[in-house]
């Protein structure tokens, strides 16, 4: 083998693992390692808890479950967002100019670091780039909420 012909497999190889290391595009392009955990314990939380209704890929489903993936409602609410998915949400709500109206139970037994990685992941797997939602942050925004109550 020629060393040209060498040098031209390494390029090959090296480039090859470099498409392998691009940030994955389904995410914010935060590749810290906090936010790949959150976002992974966020993405196994969510098909368990959240799938059913909103489905895996985020569209909801017709007219009953509003969609997560482009919700303009998570664009301007997202201290309500935190809290629904702990606390829950009924009564009517606009959802890119449709209307929706129906209870979403609650899940109470989430702990603050759960909802820390629903909200990066719901935050950054569709249409929203938000990057990491903190630990801290939810926290926060819980103990308000629950002192509304
Ligand atoms: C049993 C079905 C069901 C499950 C399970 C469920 N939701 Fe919902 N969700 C709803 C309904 C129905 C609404 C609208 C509530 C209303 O009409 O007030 C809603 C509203 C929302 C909204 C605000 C509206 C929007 O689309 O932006 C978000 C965000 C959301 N849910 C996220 C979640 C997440 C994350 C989980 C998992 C932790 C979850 N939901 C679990 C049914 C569900």
């Amino acid at each position: 083998m020629s060393s040209a012909d060498r040098i031209r497999i390494l390029t090959v190889l090296i480039s090859a693992f470099n498409i392998n290391c691009v940030p994955r595009s389904d995410t914010s392009g935060d590749q810290s390692v906090k936010f790949q955990q959150y976002f992974v314990a966020g993405e196994t939380l969510y098909q368990k808890h959240c799938a059913n209704c909103h489905q895996v890929n985020g569209t909801g489903l017709g007219k009953v479950y509003p969609p997560l993936d482009k919700s303009d409602f998570m664009e301007r609410n997202f201290e309500e967002v935190v809290c629904l998915l702990k606390f829950g949400k009924k009564g009517q709500i606009w959802v890119n100019g449709s209307m929706y109206n129906q209870e979403m139970k609650g899940i109470p037994e989430l702990t603050d670091l759960e909802v820390a990685s629903i909200t990066t992941y719901i935050y950054n797997k569709w249409s929203h780039k938000r990057g990491l939602v903190e630990v801290t942050e939810t926290t926060a925004i819980l103990n308000a909420c629950a002192a509304r109550r």
